[in-house]
């Protein structure tokens, strides 16, 4: 599936990759590009054969460079209000999706590009990653989730520094803050995604999709309410034939084979 400013490709059975192709504006998202994304992302969730999806940015430069300012710079408050919603529902989309959904940052991830990295359910940055929220630069605050997901992951005290000062992270000190789970050589990070990618296809589908919810479902709520869901998505996992062949598959010494029922 190609859209204008998306490419939705299926480079191995299974794993999806989304990559946001506007290089000529360093990837930068505007309304035309978010309501593709929250498209491509409808068809990923029907997707039943679907097991991770990577997101990256088209070009070695980007990314994605953040909201489109192009096509801020005029908005009134009410176009601005519709704007961080569009941009909302794209992030949430991307953490409802039943698949994991990794990051793979190749260079700059700035305002709305961090937030759609920060959206993802993690991240692997090439060593040429800068990420930032240099919204203040403008004369707003970040609008598609970044203080709230931001201060979720790497604390209230970094997420404060980083939106009021606007300072750029390098990949290596965004990996030593948590903000990144691993960074690889630029030329490695497609592959990279694409061995994780295939290592979770690997596993029983059902059983992956219940842990992401169970993750997400517990951070929004406190431990002993957290705990109550995972413990329905244990007993519900019992219900799969996934449960059955993977116990199967261990007890008789061999590899399972999943249906992802
Ligand atoms: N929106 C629109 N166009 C953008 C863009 C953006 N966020 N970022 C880059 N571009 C465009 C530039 O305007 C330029 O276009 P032209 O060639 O037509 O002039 C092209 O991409 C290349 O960019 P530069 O010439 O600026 O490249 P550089 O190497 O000198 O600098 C950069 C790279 C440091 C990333 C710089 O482009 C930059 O600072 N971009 C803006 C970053 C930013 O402020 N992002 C936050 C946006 S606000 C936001 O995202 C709000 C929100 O939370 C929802």
């Amino acid at each position: 599936m190609s859209d204008q400013n998306l490419l939705l490709e299926q480079p191995e059975p299974g794993v999806c990759l989304l990559t946001v192709n506007r290089p000529k504006a360093l990837n930068a998202l505007n309304a035309a590009t978010l309501d593709e994304l929250l498209n491509a992302l409808a068809t990923v969730a029907g997707d039943a054969a679907a097991r991770a999806l990577l997101v990256t940015g088209a070009g070695e430069r980007a990314f994605v460079a953040g909201a489109d300012i192009a096509e801020m710079a005029g908005f009134t408050a009410a176009q601005a209000q519709a704007f961080s919603e569009h941009g909302m529902r794209v992030m949430s989309a991307l953490e409802a999706l039943p698949v994991p959904v990794i990051a793979l940052v190749n260079g700059y991830a700035l305002g709305g590009g961090c937030e759609l990295a920060l959206a993802c359910d993690w991240i692997i940055a090439a060593e040429n990653a800068v990420f930032g929220q240099p919204e203040v630069n403008l004369g707003i605050p970040p609008g598609f989730g970044g203080t709230q997901r931001l201060a979720r992951i790497v604390g209230r005290a970094r997420a404060l520094e980083l939106v009021t000062t606007a300072r750029q992270l390098r990949a290596a000190e965004a990996l030593a803050i948590g903000l990144v789970n691993e960074v690889v050589p630029a030329a490695a990070l497609r592959e990279r995604g694409l061995e994780v990618a295939r290592s979770i296809a690997a596993k029983g589908p059902q059983a992956v999709r219940l842990a992401k919810q169970a993750v997400h479902r517990g951070l929004d709520q406190d431990l002993a309410g957290g705990c109550a869901y995972e413990t329905a998505a244990f007993a519900l996992a019992f219900a799969t034939a996934d449960q059955r062949e993977g116990m199967r598959a261990f007890l008789e010494k061999r590899a399972a084979k999943f249906s992802g029922r």
